[in-house]
């Protein structure tokens, strides 16, 4: 069988075996979606949202890209962002790194990676430029890696907080918190690394005074 033909055919499976243990499961799915979090990931396979936190379809709202990136221009991920808060209103908002992300690893070389791969990785090394002092320091060029995920994920947080999205969630509704958490695939273990509760400050030039 040709791989992509297994896919439906384990889909088949998947749903069979989903109405044998609730026949309403997917008529109750279909008219209703609550999310309470917005999880932004890396794209890496080994990261699925759901599987990693042990959720069920309907528990996440999902948007992911090459290493979990808020960048303000990026109208796919500020759509996901303005649905998720204004519609949905997730109470929570995720952005999960990962140890060994490819992408973090690719901005810390050299390499002309050619254009558009190059304009996305500019954003992490933007994030190395300015811990670069602590970052130049850690010599075991792994653990150089894992600390640069970690800070990649706590900038990305402060992205969503100059967001005037996520702003004026916070002065009407008080929320959602924001969370950074880093995923490690050798043992499957989340940790949180930075965190902004709802309202928390943001530096002065980025604060919308007229929402
Ligand atoms: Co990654």
């Amino acid at each position: 069988m040709q791989s992509y033909k297994k896919l439906l055919s384990d889909n088949k499976a998947w749903a069979e075996k989903m109405l044998r243990e609730d026949p309403e499961y997917f008529d109750r799915l279909a008219h209703l979606q609550t999310p309470e979090f917005l999880w932004i990931g890396c794209s890496d396979s080994r990261v699925p949202a759901n599987q990693i936190t042990g959720t069920q379809p309907g528990e996440i709202f999902v948007h992911r890209n090459v290493a979990n990136l808020v960048i303000h221009t990026d109208v796919n991920l500020l759509s996901v962002l303005e649905f998720a808060v204004v519609h949905l209103k997730v109470k929570h908002i995720i952005v999960c790194g990962h140890y060994g992300c490819g992408g973090i690893k690719a901005a810390m070389t050299n390499h002309d990676y050619k254009q558009v791969l190059n304009m996305w990785l500019r954003n992490i090394k933007d994030v190395y430029q300015l811990y670069q002092e602590e970052l130049d320091a850690i010599e075991d060029l792994e653990k150089r890696a894992d600390r640069l995920t970690e800070l990649n994920v706590k900038e990305q947080v402060l992205h969503l907080a100059k967001t005037s999205i996520i702003q004026r969630a916070w002065k009407n509704e008080k929320r959602p918190n924001l969370h950074g958490w880093v995923y490690g695939l050798k043992d499957g273990i989340i940790h949180p690394v930075f965190e902004m509760q709802a309202g928390s400050p943001i530096d002065s030039i980025y604060s919308f005074d007229d929402l």
